[in-house]
């Protein structure tokens, strides 16, 4: 006879209703849950597609029932038998509760130890997620898992579908590349054969997709992963995966308009919710002036007002020596719930560095008479009370907080407080648009870095505003790039630009990067040779996968949609890497060891930080 390997399952976990019943059918699983009762044994069954109840008893068959006696959690079964009606005994909580299959025939495919959590009991956070990383693949087992990574399988499916229908040719690019310095600090590769030298793990396809366009390759896309040595955080892995999109021939909108219809298909056909194309767009000046971000989460409002003329004469010290003043104006519903207590807590937050440091926070009630209650109300004359409620649209019950400081510690400050109140008063509750896309457009092309020189906000090869060439070196900071990032809520998931193809604007802004024309030859001679014959105008766009897959999933950390992604400290738990090399492997790459720092304890402790953004 065959056995129920041989004869192969009939249906999945997922597939028994009502209308099957009556069939004999054959389920392979593994045993989520057991109980028995006396003359009855159940097995809750489950496959990645979901559970079924199937019955062990000595009247269906006495073998089958006399095995099942020894079944435990996470055995890997198949069975067979008939599909029943369980009437009043329905499980309206399962999506196959209305029926259950009477076992005639039982087949043991593998036991199990018992494993360290249990997997049917998915409240996850009562195991420590260190346990549950070292055993991935059983954790991977839970439902809510398996449906994650369904979504992401299917989002890949979707993207080359979409892509593909577009014009778009799915081309590979490598993964050790040329090391060139700034960027993403990358991870090296010890080249055996050329003792002394390294690859880099490539941080992005960039350099590539722009040579494809010089190929004449018109459109490209690739679903790829990318290689970082930066510090992690929830919304952050070295290895992540891009869907990395060029075009020839490129204008911003000829970008955004694929990346729309991607969108749009996947919100469709993964969560059933229309999305309206296009998108909103801001532009980069827009978005910090008005919610102090870069990529502000659009489904409330709460913006932040400007009321540094208004405070000019004010008479209150700290707004008038200050360059810049701004505020937020807090309804009186939502202000009503805000006492002394919670004012004292949101200066503390306002203060602390990794919330932008503000020097305090300068809170005013206004009462009914338009008057104001404020620690400093006794300075400010009503006139220029009336000007600053003005400036920030306050009424009678609302409360005004205000950060007077230099422009970009105001933005910093007052976009990060505005999340926090979001979060605070639950401003998102009765949300009608949960899904607010926007595209944030005109970056500046250069910022400071810490040592106050010119950097790339994007890369070197965005391209300025044509209109803002001549400012290139007279000016850096006012140069607005053709460069944009995909946001939703609050996230950034996708970022790309236009990129210079004339070698002269390149050459100018490698001037203006402090690059000498031979350090710019160095690094990336071949891109600018390439440029000599005749490139076509191109830009082009990343998007973050393991970012847009967390968000439809409703997941709050990559983790959660990484198969086996790395700790906070970049290990993989599961299989304990890093780990050293050995003498003979060191050998052969002519590296020798320096003595270690000392150590810091061994195993990966930081999994958990709060989200953050970049
Ligand atoms: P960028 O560096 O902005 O652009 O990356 C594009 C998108 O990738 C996602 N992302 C990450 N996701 C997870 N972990 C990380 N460490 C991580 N870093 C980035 C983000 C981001 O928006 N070559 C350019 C694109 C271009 O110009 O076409 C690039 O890589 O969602
Ligand atoms: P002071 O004049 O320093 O006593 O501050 C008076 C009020 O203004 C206090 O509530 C401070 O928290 C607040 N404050 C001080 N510095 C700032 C600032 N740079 N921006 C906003 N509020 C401030």
């Amino acid at each position: 006879m065959a056995t129920l390997l041989e004869t192969g399952r009939t249906h999945s976990c997922h597939a028994l209703r009502r209308e099957h019943v009556g069939s004999r059918v054959v389920l392979f699983g593994w045993v989520h849950r057991r109980r028995d009762h006396g003359g009855r044994i159940f097995v809750d069954l489950r496959d990645r597609e979901g559970i079924t109840q199937v019955a062990f008893g000595p009247d269906l068959d006495a073998t089958a029932h006399a095995t099942a006696e020894g079944l435990r959690s996470e055995f890997c079964i198949g069975v067979a038998g008939t599909v029943v009606d369980r009437g009043d005994n329905e499980n309206t909580n399962m999506a196959t509760g209305a029926i259950e299959v009477e076992v005639d025939a039982l087949e043991i495919f593998s036991t199990s130890e018992t494993p360290p959590f249990s997997i049917a009991d998915d409240e996850r956070l009562e195991t420590n997620e260190n346990v549950r990383l070292r055993y991935r693949y059983l954790d991977l087992r839970r439902p809510s898992f398996q449906k994650n990574f369904a979504v992401r399988a299917k989002l890949s499916y979707i993207t080359r579908r979409t892509m593909v229908d577009a014009g778009f040719y799915e081309l590979e690019t490598p993964y050790m590349v040329k090391y060139t310095p700034g960027g993403a600090r990358n991870f090296l590769v010890p080249s055996r054969l050329h003792p002394g030298s390294f690859y880099a793990l490539a941080e992005s396809p960039q350099i590539y997709k722009q040579l494809f366009m010089v190929s004449g390759f018109d459109k490209y896309f690739q679903i790829t992963r990318c290689f970082r040595d930066e510090d992690l955080r929830n919304d952050r892995q070295p290895e992540f995966t891009q869907i990395d999109v060029e075009l020839s021939f490129a204008t911003p909108q000829r970008v955004f308009e694929p990346m729309e219809r991607l969108m749009t298909n996947l919100w469709q056909e993964i969560l059933g919710v229309e999305l309206k194309a296009p998108f909103l767009r801001l532009t980069w000046d827009e978005a910090m002036g008005r919610f102090g971000s870069d990529k502000p989460d659009m489904r409330f409002g709460l913006e932040l007002r400007d009321a540094t003329e208004a405070s000019r004469d004010c008479g209150f010290r700290v707004f008038e020596a200050a360059p810049c003043v701004k505020g937020l104006c807090i309804p009186p519903n939502e202000a009503a719930g805000l006492g002394r207590n919670q004012l004292d807590k949101l200066t503390d937050f306002v203060k602390k560095r990794e919330n932008g440091g503000a020097k305090g926070l300068a809170w005013v009630r206004i009462k009914d008479d338009g008057s104001w209650e404020a620690p400093f109300a006794k300075n400010v004359a009503a006139p220029a009370q009336a000007a600053i409620t003005a400036a920030l649209g306050g009424t009678p019950g609302s409360l005004m907080l205000f950060i007077a400081d230099e422009w970009k510690t105001v933005h910093t400050v007052l976009g990060t407080l505005r999340l926090h109140l979001r979060d605070r008063l639950e401003l998102l509750k009765d949300n009608p648009e949960p899904w607010r896309f926007l595209w944030v457009t005109d970056f500046p092309l250069f910022e400071r870095s810490e040592k106050g020189q010119w950097v790339s906000s994007h890369h070197p090869f965005t391209s300025p505003r044509p209109e803002h060439l001549e400012s290139l070196t007279s000016d850096p900071g006012k140069v607005r790039a053709q460069a944009y990032d995909l946001v939703l809520n609050g996230n950034e998931i996708g970022g790309g630009s236009i990129r210079i193809h004339r070698s002269d604007v390149q050459a100018r802004v490698f001037e203006a990067l402090g690059l000498t024309d031979e350090e710019a030859r160095a690094k990336f001679g071949f891109l600018l040779e390439a440029f000599r014959y005749g490139p076509p105008p191109h830009g082009g766009i990343a998007l973050g996968v393991d970012r847009i897959a967390m968000l439809l999933c409703g997941a709050d950390s990559l983790r959660d949609v990484i198969a086996f992604p790395k700790t906070q400290r970049g290990q993989d738990l599961l299989t304990g890497c890093p780990t050293p090399a050995d003498e003979p492997q060191l050998d052969e790459l002519y590296i020798r060891h320096r003595p270690l720092p000392k150590a810091d304890g061994g195993t990966d402790g930081g999994t958990d930080e709060g989200a953050s953004g970049d």
